[in-house]
């Protein structure tokens, strides 16, 4: 039997390059003051359609629905926003603004899967509701481009601002006007759009390369003074800042539910294949409203955690795992649960500690220690645990110490000798 097209199983190097990634989302998210929220794998199907947009490739082509046993149609979530926001509003958590909550989980769209792109992928995303400021949008992006600064991710941000709904009105009728005349060249998707949606011809996969695609007219010329001001005051700062960046006017994003500040983080790495896009995130002014709540704006991101850790699939394993810091050596047949107590207080005491389950010789020993890769060997043999005492070798040389005085032992040289690696001891 095997997996389903388009997943993984995620085990080794790999597993080791995920918690490592999942170790700096958690720090990047402290320190931004976000807070976690869970919320169901799976919807009611309105969640998405409405939110989503009914013309997106999520709702018309990948989303995995299916009827429970109850007749209703579900959906599993193919991004977190949608069900995040629904969550707000059922719960009210709207009482202490700006609310800031991050999500991470499995995410499903039945997409063909290459690399970068896959049928169950993980996406850990933040959204900040009740703030509509450009210093918010700043605090969001510079939050998403410190995880890739922190991960050593090169990248290049694209951002464009797509209006309120005026610009969108008066913007999606000007490329009406622009595309009718090339209406045979465009795909079905494409002509489908065209009513309802024609901002999203922009960034369909065959047509967004032809040349009168790339020729449309730009959002940017309509843009009312207000907008004009509050997206010129997220650029000024991004130029004062490190954050690597340039404005797309063609950057519309897949899902429908994005006003004003709409950005991307791409990979410049040539790791990412075509699924080049790390990050993708923006406004939406209407959407809490939409789901029955007050009128409050909010912003996010949302990023493929296995889109990162292909980014990082060459680094190398020892970089980002912790080896042992103590492998003890059990060799005294008649001594199991003395040497037994011993892992356990090295356990109770922090250290990272392995051992050798079955007592075997001691040479033998020694290579599970040595594969190990362990800072520290604990030699529990059996004249040593009679007189209550381990030896202990670290950096080519043996003490014999009393079982009480071990950890302390230890930890002075592993303080000493690997750069305050147990530091909190
Ligand atoms: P999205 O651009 O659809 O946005 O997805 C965000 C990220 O999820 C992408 O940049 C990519 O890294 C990852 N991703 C998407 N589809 C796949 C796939 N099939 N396989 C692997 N990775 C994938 C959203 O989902 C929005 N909810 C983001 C957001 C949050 N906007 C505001 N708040």
């Amino acid at each position: 039997m095997n997996r389903p097209k388009g997943t993984k199983d995620i085990y080794g190097k790999e597993q080791a390059i995920r918690s490592y990634i999942f170790d700096i989302l958690k720090s990047v998210s402290q320190v931004y003051n976000f807070k976690k929220i869970e919320t169901p794998i799976f919807e009611s199907k309105e969640v998405f359609v409405r939110s989503v947009g009914e013309t997106s490739d999520i709702v018309t082509k990948e989303m995995y629905v299916f009827k429970d046993k109850g007749d209703r149609e579900m959906v599993l979530r193919p991004e977190g926003t949608a069900g995040t926001i629904r969550a707000i509003v059922e719960n009210k958590l709207y009482t202490k603004l700006p609310l800031k909550v991050f999500y991470e989980g499995p995410m499903f769209r039945y997409e063909n899967p290459q690399k970068g792109r896959q049928r169950q992928f993980t996406q850990f995303g933040v959204e900040m509701i009740g703030e509509r400021n450009p210093f918010a949008d700043i605090e969001v992006i510079l939050m998403a481009s410190l995880i890739l600064k922190e991960l050593k991710i090169p990248y290049l941000l694209k951002i464009n601002s797509l209006g309120d709904k005026e610009t969108r009105v008066n913007y999606s009728k000007a490329l009406r006007e622009y595309f009718r005349p090339f209406e045979s060249e465009l795909t079905q998707d494409s002509i489908n759009r065209l009513d309802k949606n024609p901002l999203r011809i922009l960034d369909d996969k065959v047509d967004s390369q032809k040349d009168f695609v790339k020729n449309a007219p730009r959002i940017n010329a309509y843009y009312s003074e207000e907008i004009k001001t509050y997206f010129d005051t997220v650029i000024s700062y991004l130029k004062e800042s490190d954050v690597n960046f340039e404005i797309d006017t063609t950057l519309v994003r897949g899902l429908d539910y994005y006003t004003d500040t709409a950005f991307e983080f791409v990979s410049i790495s040539g790791e990412a294949g075509s699924q080049s896009t790390l990050i993708g995130g923006g406004r939406y002014q209407n959407l809490v409203k939409e789901f029955g709540g007050p009128d409050l704006s909010g912003i996010g991101f949302g990023l493929g955690v296995e889109r990162l850790m292909n980014e990082l699939a060459n680094i190398e394993e020892e970089e980002i795992t912790e080896a042992p810091h103590i492998f003890v050596l059990n060799i005294a047949d008649t001594k199991q649960k003395e040497t037994m107590k011993l892992v356990e207080m090295f356990r109770a005491n922090g250290f990272i500690t392995e051992w050798n389950p079955k007592a075997t010789k001691l040479i033998k020993a020694f290579d599970k220690a040595d594969e190990s890769g362990a800072h520290v060997l604990v030699i529990a043999g059996e004249k040593e645990l009679a007189n209550g005492e381990v030896t202990i070798k670290m950096h080519g040389k043996q003490h014999t110490v009393k079982i009480a005085d071990a950890v302390e032992t230890i930890d002075a040289h592993l303080a000493s000798h690997e750069g305050g690696h147990h530091e909190e001891h």
